[in-house]
């Protein structure tokens, strides 16, 4: 918190250490080698940046440097554990490419790893998506791999939720399997807030070219200054030890639960966090009437004089009623974001193309 709060959230320092585009930056470059170097040691990734705004950003970074727009993607469903920024429709990946989303098996709560490979097969991505928002069992990186490579497309795994985890041995790390590994830097690792991406030498210059200039600006430095101390934090042994309790806590919490009468998805969990299936005891979730439709919240049918919110009113975006998009099915997982079916002012504006920056074509490696 102290990095974070620093005065480099004044300095501006555009570019990468050593290539700034102004001088000055001799100390944001020294915090963000820091920041690199100690990411290095953690993952053990051959390159990391450690630039991106959030965790969404770094997927963004990821398909900027290794896909084209239109390009297909074959990730988790969001109502299965996903992430909005693995390609649901209100997303700019659901935008700009052509996705399919896989699922987690019914019965068992674990990801369908034989159906996803067969939907592989049918579908031909250019790069499969795992790593999850809602997953509370060990992912297994290599069966994912191995469909990927069947179908010859790229692998993305956003280990968002679980940074600390795996930086602690606590979960399997997919780096050195998936092409491409991307955080959150908040999450588990619980360092600056922010996100990065981690590759092979080979996908270095691309990636790096996405982040800045192909879609972000000036890097948050005291952000940066955060990850750097945190990653700090995390190369210890008594991070190792915390990291070993989060997990232990969470299948004591599992257990309590589990005692209490909850169903838990997949029965339990390897990970830090659990997942109640509440539909059982709860077949009308709060927010909601029996039909399943999202109620009104309260303060919007009281009638209001503000003439913003009548103009908005009279002229919602993209909708002749004004009216959120009809949910499609399911209940989005609490962690993995807004859900665009409850949110009064989520945007449901009809699907446009649009100009990416010019970005380096996937290599043929
Ligand atoms: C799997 C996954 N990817 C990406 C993100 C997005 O991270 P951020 O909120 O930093 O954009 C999240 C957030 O929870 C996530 O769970």
């Amino acid at each position: 918190m102290d990095a974070q709060g620093s005065t480099l959230t004044n300095k501006y320092a555009e570019g990468y250490p050593g290539q700034r585009y102004y001088g000055g930056c001799e100390h944001a470059d020294t915090v963000e080698e820091l920041a690199i170097d100690r990411a290095k040691e953690l993952w053990g990734a051959e390159h990391v940046n450690v630039q991106p705004h959030s965790g969404s950003q770094a997927n963004m970074a990821v398909y900027i440097a290794a896909l084209e727009p239109g390009d297909k993607i074959l990730s988790l469903d969001l109502t299965h554990g996903g992430h909005l920024s693995h390609g649901h429709h209100a997303n700019f990946v659901g935008e700009h490419f052509e996705v399919q989303h896989y699922e987690c098996d019914d019965e068992t709560g674990y990801v369908d790893y034989e159906g996803l490979r067969e939907q592989a097969e049918q579908f031909d991505p250019d790069m499969i998506v795992s790593g999850y928002s809602a997953y509370p069992r060990e992912v297994e990186w290599e069966r994912i791999q191995s469909a990927a490579a069947a179908v010859d497309a790229l692998h993305l795994a956003d280990i968002a939720h679980i940074t600390g985890l795996v930086a602690a041995g606590e979960h399997d790390s997919p780096v050195g399997i998936a092409d491409f590994v991307t955080g959150s830097t908040h999450k588990t690792i619980r360092a600056g807030r922010g996100g990065m991406v981690m590759c092979g030498e080979e996908w270095a210059e691309a990636v790096d070219k996405a982040v800045i200039p192909g879609m972000q600006g000036g890097p948050l430095m005291h952000n940066i200054a955060g990850k750097a101390v945190g990653f700090k934090e995390a190369l210890t042994p008594e991070f190792e030890e915390y990291a070993a309790r989060v997990v232990t806590n969470a299948e004591a919490m599992a257990e309590r639960l589990r005692e209490r009468g909850l169903d838990l998805v997949s029965g339990g969990t390897d990970t830090h966090l659990v997942l109640a299936d509440l539909r059982p005891s709860h077949p009308t979730p709060p927010g909601r009437t029996s039909r399943g439709r999202w109620r009104r919240p309260a303060s919007s049918s009281t009638p209001t004089r503000c003439p913003a919110r009548r103009a908005r009113r009279s002229t919602p975006p993209g909708s002749a009623s004004g009216r959120p998009r009809s949910p499609r099915g399911g209940s989005p997982p609490a962690t993995a974001g807004p859900s665009p079916t409850a949110s009064p002012t989520w945007s449901t504006r009809p699907r446009t193309r649009r100009c990416w920056p010019p970005s380096p074509r996937r290599s043929t490696n």
